[in-house]
């Protein structure tokens, strides 16, 4: 047997068939299969648990154990039925410390409150100190070589420390969780030794039995990919909590396999999580008072459930006019108008946005509840990636320049005052100096309020990487990328400005960090808003002064603005609803 026990799984899934992974690697030490007994140890007291580990592993899991997650519903695993190989007990963090450390977007933020959330009920604690941690778990990024490369020093970061613990009576575990895990599986464990276990992003339910392998002495991983996990039944526990706001994971995965993009292949197919259960947070969250839900997913608004007989009915699904898609239409389910009407009928007080979405899926329904729902923001977030028809093309983004300004103007009719944001990529495979200067001038005709700009970055796997050249020098790309900075902040700046005079509701987050004096919220764009902590009326009861606290409602007349950040003076402390003073 090699000495690699891994079972390789092929997901069949047409254009997106992928290679998924399960393994168990034998011990480091002694490069025993894990059917022998290994002699070799980190820590003395740990012989005789190993030994009987490792019989009960020879005689334990089949190649049939480790088969889930193709095309049957996952197997959750549950700490009442361990795998034959493990017993409850070491199941069990037995009150071991875990640090958790996030990199990455939103969603790695929401998926290490679903990991430590399965942790927590299996009887680990958490630290916020790296120093006392017994277990290091780092949810990790693959987007750009950057991501990776950040993660790769953290590791030899660590290394000091696992070292350091390596005599002590509990040894130190680190783990790779999320994109990075997906995307270099087994790699990971060969560079660095010191790491004992892997978790791709649809793996997070078996971190306590990954965690119980790696206390053998054994390299642990799961890096399968689902096509139903949305952990709908994992209450997310709050890794920072904030008076105002949280995130609610509503769909995950992606399908539009765009030609750079790697994250296809790191969190596979698309897939929604049930209406009910997404209803059953935010209405949780409204309890606890919370103000503002962003509803989240890599493609929020392909939002499709189809998880019950009745929803799916063959009504095929509007696209944005002159969009399309790199799959097969789809069909059928409770698609994102309905949740997000649901979703902003659960408290008239709560502010919903929602991110990120793909201009595709903008149809009139959606627009229209934008546009007559009080609570739901204002703000769109609509990924161009380039202004250039003949890049968008390369990129199969499924748009061109002139559908896309289309949609910018349709949207603009649809919802008067809405606020734009995008995702620009600078330097793509084959972008020539006009098809950049097309990306300026797509930047200056929208202005946009906001903007996240990056240079392009090879990544295996993908299209791009299989047929096209990366042929932009790096030093034009990072000219390009400062001119799209420099001349979205211009353009930013100036769409702000129209602000200025404006009254605003703002949501107020709290004290803010530049001066204690002042304070600090958002409006309904989404942009920061500073303002002087002072005294107002409450339009609810004129007998009282108060001050401002977070999760309070505000309005704020704008006195001056920059491209990220709008001040002004408080008025008075009001409610969502009793507000309609914009201008
Ligand atoms: N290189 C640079 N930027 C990328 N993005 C996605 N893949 C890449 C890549 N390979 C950007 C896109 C996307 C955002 C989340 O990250 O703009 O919208
Ligand atoms: Fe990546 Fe495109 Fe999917 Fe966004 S829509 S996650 S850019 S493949």
């Amino acid at each position: 047997m090699h000495p690699l026990q891994c079972i390789l799984q092929t997901q069949r899934w047409g254009p997106l068939a992928s290679v998924s992974w399960l393994l168990l690697r034998t011990c480091r030490a002694c490069s025993s299969v894990p059917s022998t007994a290994c002699p070799s140890v980190e820590k003395q007291q740990e012989d005789g648990v190993r030994k009987d580990f490792s019989s009960r592993l020879a005689s334990g899991p089949t190649f049939q154990h480790f088969l889930r997650g193709t095309s049957a519903p996952q197997e959750k695993p549950d700490m009442e039925d361990p795998p034959p190989y493990l017993t409850v007990d070491e199941l069990l963090g037995k009150q071991r410390k875990v640090y958790l450390e996030t990199y990455g977007c939103q969603m790695n933020v929401n998926d290490t409150e679903i990991a430590w959330s399965v942790l927590q009920k299996s009887g680990y604690l958490r630290t916020r100190n790296l120093q006392e941690a017994d277990v290091i778990l780092l949810v990790t990024c693959s987007i750009r070589e950057k991501a990776e490369q950040t993660i790769w020093n953290r590791l030899h970061q660590l290394k000091a420390l696992k070292t350091k613990r390596l005599r002590s009576r509990v040894p130190l575990r680190i783990g790779i969780l999320g994109c990075m895990a997906e995307r270099l599986k087994e790699e990971i464990l060969n560079r660095e030794k010191m790491v004992d276990i892997l978790a791709g992003p649809d793996a997070y339910r078996d971190l306590p039995r990954l965690l119980a392998v790696a206390d053998s002495g054994q390299q642990a991983a799961n890096v399968l990919l689902s096509l139903d996990e949305t952990y709908a039944d994992v209450m997310p526990v709050q890794t920072s909590p904030s008076a105002t706001s949280a995130f609610v994971s509503i769909m995950r995965g992606c399908d539009n396999m765009c030609s750079y993009c790697i994250v296809p292949f790191t969190r596979g197919r698309e897939r929604s999580r049930p209406v009910a259960s997404i209803l059953e947070e935010v209405r949780k969250l409204s309890e606890q008072g919370l103000k503002e839900v962003t509803l989240l997913g890599q493609n929020v608004n392909s939002f499709r459930d189809s998880s019950e007989v009745q929803f799916n009915n063959a009504v095929s699904t509007n696209l944005s006019r002159g969009f399309s898609t790199n799959y097969k239409p789809k069909q059928g389910g409770l698609r994102f108008a309905h949740l997000l009407d649901q979703v902003s009928r659960v408290d008239p007080e709560m502010r919903i946005r929602f991110t990120s979405p793909h201009p595709k899926d903008f149809p009139d329904e959606v627009l229209q509840l934008i546009d007559e729902r009080d609570n739901i923001c204002k703000q769109i977030h609509l990924p161009a990636q380039s202004g250039s028809s003949r890049v968008l093309e390369a990129m199969r983004r499924g748009y061109s320049r002139e559908a896309y300004m289309e949609l910018i103007h349709h949207i603009r009719e649809s919802i008067p005052g809405v606020s734009l944001s995008s995702d620009f990529i600078a330097g793509f495979c084959g972008e020539t100096e006009e098809d950049h200067l097309q990306t300026v001038s797509l930047l200056r005709e929208v202005q946009y309020n906001m903007g996240f700009l990056f240079a392009y970055s090879m990544r295996q796997k993908t299209r791009a990487y299989h047929r096209l050249k990366d042929d932009v020098p790096e030093e034009v790309k990072s000219r390009r990328l400062e001119e799209l900075i420099t001349v979205f902040r211009e353009e930013a700046t100036k769409a702000n400005m129209a602000s200025v005079g404006c009254t605003q509701l703002v949501l107020v987050e709290g004290h803010s960090k530049r001066s204690a004096s002042d304070l600090c919220g958002r409006n309904d764009g989404n942009l920061k808003v500073i303002f002087p902590d002072v005294e107002m009326e409450d339009v609810n009861n004129s007998e009282v002064r108060v001050r401002a606290q977070p999760g309070d409602y505000v309005l704020v007349k704008i006195t001056s603005t920059s491209s990220q950040t709008l001040k002004g003076h408080v008025l008075c402390r009001t409610t969502l609803k009793d507000s309609s003073a914009y201008c």
